[in-house]
């Protein structure tokens, strides 16, 4: 377990990883419409990630086939692509993009709504976007990773979600995931303490439902166990002395 502190030049091949990063899911997010398959999302990410200059760091990633997630309502994550899923009306599809560029990884991810969603639908998205800008208030400097944790959980604790469990944040740098991990839900335990120059992927999972998970047997797909919706929000951000960068932002 060893938190690696980046310098200033990894630093910068970092933050120019995820600023490429963040162009491709801006226009993966425009593609998004009722009728398209989740393959042709795939298709079309693995070649924005090439034309800029990166290398989809999710192929072929412990063997997984393809270089986005794309899950659809009740897929928490991990979706693999497919030209008969086709996205409805109606549907929430989690996007899950990274690449590597000159060595340096970098990680996010956006539930998007396919045309009108349900008022329901559209409250999961924006309570798990929020859960992530509250928990990064804590991403600071000398304060300890819990921190990060316990906020996003109380974020999301009055609506009465399920906080994915099973699943977590981490460190991002030369490999897609370093230490440290990054819980979603309260710690009892205080964790690291957050130093200049760490570089995380903070990530709420949340469910409309229970927390519970599950995985299909295409040994990926994870989805909610009780068939409710969930909602995936990440970014790659940068430990400050101040307010953390977010590094995967357009
Ligand atoms: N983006 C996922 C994460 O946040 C990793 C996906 S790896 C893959 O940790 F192999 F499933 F693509
Ligand atoms: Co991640």
């Amino acid at each position: 377990m060893a938190i690696i502190i980046k310098t200033e030049e990894q630093i910068k091949l970092i933050r120019e990883s995820c600023r490429r990063l963040a162009i491709v899911h801006k226009e993966l997010e425009e593609m998004i419409r009722p009728g398209i398959s989740t393959r042709e999302i795939d298709i079309m990410g693995d070649s924005l990630i090439r034309k800029m200059g990166g290398i989809p760091n999710f192929l072929h990633y412990n063997g997984y086939p393809a270089s986005i997630c794309v899950s659809v309502n009740d897929e928490v994550v991990h979706g693999i692509p497919s030209k008969h899923r086709i996205l409805q009306e109606g549907d929430i599809v989690s996007l899950d993009a990274g690449m590597i560029y000159k060595g340096y990884h970098s990680d996010e991810a956006r539930t998007h709504g396919v045309g009108q969603i349900s008022p329901e639908a559209r409250k999961l998205i924006d309570v798990t976007r929020e859960s992530f800008f509250e928990g990064i208030k804590k991403a600071k400097a000398g304060n300890h990773l819990f921190e990060i944790s316990n906020a996003i959980a109380a974020c999301v604790k009055p609506y009465g979600y399920g906080i994915v469990r099973d699943l977590v944040g981490h460190g991002v740098g030369t490999k897609l995931h370093e230490d440290p991990q990054i819980p979603n839900f309260a710690q009892i335990k205080r964790g690291p303490k957050l130093r200049v120059g760490m570089t995380l992927a903070v990530e709420p999972m949340i469910n409309i439902g229970r927390a519970d998970v599950e995985w299909l047997d295409d040994d990926w797909t994870v989805v909610t166990e009780d068939g409710s919706l969930s909602a995936h929000y990440e970014n790659t951000i940068l430990i400050t002395d101040g307010e953390p960068e977010i590094l995967t932002k357009c």
